[in-house]
């Protein structure tokens, strides 16, 4: 049988005719894509597991994308599952594992989804793609546009700093500074965009691309050979990454491929936290935070309008939590996910630890459970998180005493 997919919302049910428009003509709500899955056997999972593709593309029959000639792949997904035995040990986790998504292509999650999202823009016959972001979603937007032969436009607001958009440059996109604040005029800017000139829409409204991030369950399904992780963490802005893995723990439940799911965890900072504050109040929906600045600077949303409550369902479905966490707990983190486990993860992606530190601290999570962090985005994205001390960069004079001296003053600081 061949893959069906169409546009469904969530709310009302209606099923547009439209495949382009992502917007619920009768009640707003952004549109969910489906794909038929009923029919796959276990046959056809354990074929896709020991498929030579080492990308989210061994997973095709659960994307929304119908022909194969379409996909647009830079090799991304199956990324390694670590389990980091040395960070276990230091934070009372033994069976700590982490997903270690800094090394996609373009260093963020957001691989995983516009992989699939492109893909779509391909099948659709778009020739522009446009996203309005400073950070992980204009550079992976960027690189698979390039990758597909789409041009790409990337919106930012007057005042990011040129470091924010330089990956995105470098993939060709063509970078837009716009007058006026992110949320409001460039926002603004961006709908009209959309609307006016038909550019293919890849913000997390867009369907088709949460879709890719459905990857995780099969990915950790497959890695952990079938055993279900006890909790898994994710790092938490709109909520499409804790939703889209949920979706995919959830398919593979309706499959019989699986007999249980992992409890899921939403990361967020203190500072932009508007699902951990739903979650915690028991609301069905999210209220609006304004966002304070953070180290985390991924993730520093205050409004995940549409998508908030797909993820708070989520939460609650899974029977998981919802934790924020400071900036000194997330450096601390990071921190501990270098220098403890080799893996340099932005402060962002450091979330996932902060929250298992403190979720265990509060016994929560057992010493004994199997817990996967999710690792979203590179630390080279955002270098000046780590500050260098003055000692560090102080030369020294080129002798054995003075280097002997240096470095243990160096270990000292790290202890102190
Ligand atoms: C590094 C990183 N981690 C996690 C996320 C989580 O996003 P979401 O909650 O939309 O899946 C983002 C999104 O901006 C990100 O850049």
């Amino acid at each position: 049988m061949g893959k069906i997919s169409n546009l469904r919302c969530p709310k009302c049910g209606h099923e547009p005719a439209s495949k382009t428009e992502f917007q619920c003509p009768r009640c707003r709500s952004i549109l969910e894509a489906n794909v038929a899955i009923a029919h796959l056997s276990r046959a056809d999972f354990q074929a896709m597991r020991q498929s030579r593709d080492h990308t989210i593309w061994r997973w095709f029959d659960f994307f929304p994308v119908e022909e194969r000639s379409c996909i647009v792949s830079l090799g991304e997904g199956c990324t390694p599952l670590i389990h980091a035995r040395r960070l276990g040990d230091s934070i009372g986790i033994a069976k700590l594992y982490l997903k270690n998504d800094t090394v996609l292509p373009s260093g963020s999650l957001k691989d995983r989804s516009n992989s699939v999202g492109l893909s779509k823009a391909k099948e659709l016959g778009f020739t522009t793609a446009t996203v309005m972001s400073t950070g992980n979603a204009a550079a992976s937007v960027a690189a698979y546009s390039a990758a597909a032969g789409i041009e790409s436009v990337v919106m930012v607001p007057a005042g990011t700093a040129p470091s924010k958009i330089i990956q995105a440059r470098a993939y060709g996109a063509s970078v837009v500074v716009i007058d006026g604040n992110f949320d409001k005029e460039v926002a603004q800017l961006y709908k009209a965009a959309v609307k006016e000139f038909g550019w293919y829409d890849c913000l997390s409204s867009n369907p088709y691309r949460d879709e890719g991030k459905k990857s995780y369950a099969y990915e950790l399904v497959d890695q952990l050979d079938q055993q279900i992780p006890d909790w898994l963490i994710h790092p938490t802005a709109g909520g499409t990454g804790i939703y889209a893995a949920w979706k995919g723990f959830k398919e593979l439940l309706s499959l019989g491929w699986i007999d249980g799911a992992p409890k899921l965890v939403a990361s967020q900072s203190a500072a932009a936290a508007p699902i951990v504050a739903a979650f915690k109040k028991g609301l069905a929906d999210i209220v609006p935070v304004i966002a304070r600045e953070t180290v985390a600077e991924s993730i520093q949303v205050g409004n995940p309008a549409s998508l908030g409550w797909r993820a708070l369902a989520a939460l609650r479905e899974s029977q998981g939590s919802a934790v924020a966490v400071s900036d000194e707990e997330i450096l601390e983190a990071q921190f501990l996910i270098g220098s403890r486990a080799g893996i340099f993860a932005e402060p962002a992606a450091a979330t996932s630890v902060a929250a298992a530190i403190k979720l265990r601290k509060s016994e929560m999570i057992g010493r004994d459970e199997v817990v996967v962090c999710n690792l979203t985005g590179h630390g080279l994205k955002q270098p000046e998180a780590i500050q260098l001390s003055k000692l560090e960069l102080a030369p020294i004079a080129p002798t054995l005493d003075a280097l002997k001296e240096r470095v243990k003053s160096i270990a000292e600081s790290f202890t102190a």
